[in-house]
């Protein structure tokens, strides 16, 4: 198997042979976590979509919408990006429609791959089975910020690539790696100077972020099916 890391979207583009490959969309502050965290509190599917006007066109039609931009809450809409609006008793059975700025954005770059993985940490060891079980060529697409690199993808990154040492990594893979090995301690320390961790700090939510440091709290993985995040 061969592991490659895409640190940005912009790097994505640079990614070959998406048909054959697995690719894990990494937006762990906050889009990927959120939706590890819908589909673990019952809702049927996630969809994810790019633009806001999509996003308010199912809102019209009757679905329950969330999504931020910039991380704020967009006006109008029935949550946010944090995982704590989605309660079991709201999205329970029901299909939700999120927008973020950066990770369903790269949900959608994806869509031409073998398989579209969702990951995050709350749900890490599950990711690695299912991976493992999928046996094929794997890409960590890193969401970012605005097409540029970031920690805690990078980091989540790290933290998958090590688990397949034995296979055939590219250097933005072997980086991850290392960079994961110096934080696992503490991710939530190794955070606190990122970028979107003090974008989000700012904003009052910093309990959003411990959150989305626990690791394997979630057994189960979301997987892009038909437009659609289902879980499998
Ligand atoms: C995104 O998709 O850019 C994020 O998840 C931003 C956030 O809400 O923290």
């Amino acid at each position: 198997m061969k592991i490659e890391t895409a640190l940005s979207p912009l790097l994505f583009s640079k990614i070959k042979h998406l048909e054959d490959k697995v690719v894990v969309v990494i937006d762990v502050l906050r889009a990927t976590s959120t939706i590890t965290t819908i589909l673990a509190n019952g809702a049927s599917a996630v969809i994810p979509v790019r633009e806001e006007s999509i996003a308010e066109d199912y809102k019209a039609k009757g679905y329950l919408v969330g999504g931020e931009r910039g991380g704020e809450t967009i006006e109008g809409f029935d949550f946010g990006n944090s995982p704590f609006h989605y309660k079991p008793e709201i999205v329970q059975g029901k299909e939700i429609v999120l927008t973020t700025t950066n990770g369903t954005k790269c949900i959608e770059m994806s869509a031409s791959a073998y398989q579209v993985v969702i990951g995050s940490f709350l749900n890490l060891s599950a990711v690695i089975k299912h991976l493992k079980n999928e046996q094929r060529d794997i890409v960590l697409f890193c969401a970012g910020w605005k097409d540029k690199v970031n920690s805690e993808d990078s980091l989540f990154a790290g933290a998958i690539a090590y688990s397949f040492m034995s296979e055939k990594l590219d250097d933005s893979s072997l980086l991850c790696i290392d960079a994961y090995n110096a934080a696992k301690g503490n991710l939530f320390k190794a955070l606190q100077n990122s970028n979107h961790f003090q974008r989000l700090a700012s904003k009052g939510v910093t309990k959003d972020i411990e959150y989305c440091c626990e690791v394997d709290i979630i057994d189960l993985v979301g997987v892009l099916k038909d437009g659609k995040i289902i879980r499998v």
